[in-house]
């Protein structure tokens, strides 16, 4: 697992910014892995001033993002959908064909994550995926637990991600207490992986992470260790406790 420290949030996400645009440059058609949360607000921002100011061609790149609550519409403003076009689909060229995001309203839903997962294979594998991590080390909504889910699946939130992402909330309460996630599986058979923490509050998880090397399923993000191309990329807050 490499390991890039930045000065600040500004420098991470101009990183992870500039590995996508070399990535799409070098295979115009990149099955490219989103995540959201605030994390990669800073990498969204970057990536569509590439597009509008050096012509970055998102119209040939496949999108999958890797997680959405579950019992809210599409179009509600706290979906993962509605983020995804507020903060960057609608400011770049990827063709509403090529974006993929669960739909936290399917009504089955356990065969919308079967077909999450073929759609998944017929296009992958993700070439790149991006990954922020939570304070418990959640990797997309793979929470903390004795076994892991290969596949797409519906997952009970922590108690910690719950309180972590409420405050979005204009009521707490109203925060979903599920979310469909991506499972480890299409997560780590993804040609390339970058995860970016920054930020005090990722000081422990990262310090849990780096220092001890080892894997196991009560920390998700350990399973990174074990992939041929993974890059974590965090600001100095984040790294304090690692270095
Ligand atoms: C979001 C996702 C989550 C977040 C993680 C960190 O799509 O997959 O794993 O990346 O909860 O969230 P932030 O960036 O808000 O700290």
């Amino acid at each position: 697992m490499k390991k890039l420290v930045k000065n600040d949030y500004e420098n991470m996400s101009s990183d992870a910014a500039a590995i996508v645009a070399e990535a799409i440059r070098k295979k115009p058609n990149l099955v490219l892995g989103l995540a959201t949360g605030s994390t990669p607000l800073g990498m969204y921002k970057e990536l569509i001033r590439m597009h509008k100011e050096e012509g970055l061609d998102f119209s040939q790149v496949i999108t999958f993002n890797l997680d959405e609550f579950c019992g809210i519409s599409p179009d509600n403003k706290h979906s993962y959908r509605y983020y995804m076009y507020q903060n960057f689909f609608n400011h770049v060229n990827v063709m509403p064909k090529n974006i993929y995001i669960p739909d936290g309203k399917a009504e089955d839903i356990e065969e919308f994550c079967r077909e999450y997962d073929r759609k998944i294979e017929e296009f992958g594998p993700i070439d790149l995926q991006i990954l922020g991590i939570g304070r418990n080390g959640h990797i997309g909504f793979n929470e903390p637990a004795d076994r892991l889910k290969v596949d797409t699946h519906v997952v009970t939130l922590a108690e910690e991600t719950i309180r972590d992402n409420g405050s979005f909330f204009d009521d707490p309460l109203d925060m979903p207490k599920r979310a469909i996630t991506m499972g480890l599986g299409a997560i780590m058979k993804a040609k390339k992986i970058l995860l970016l923490a920054n930020g005090r509050k990722k000081a422990t998880i990262m310090a849990s992470l780096l220092k001890d090397r080892h894997v196991t399923t009560k920390l998700p993000a350990s399973f990174l260790c074990l992939h041929p191309d993974a890059t974590i990329i965090m600001d100095r807050e984040a790294a304090g406790e690692a270095l």
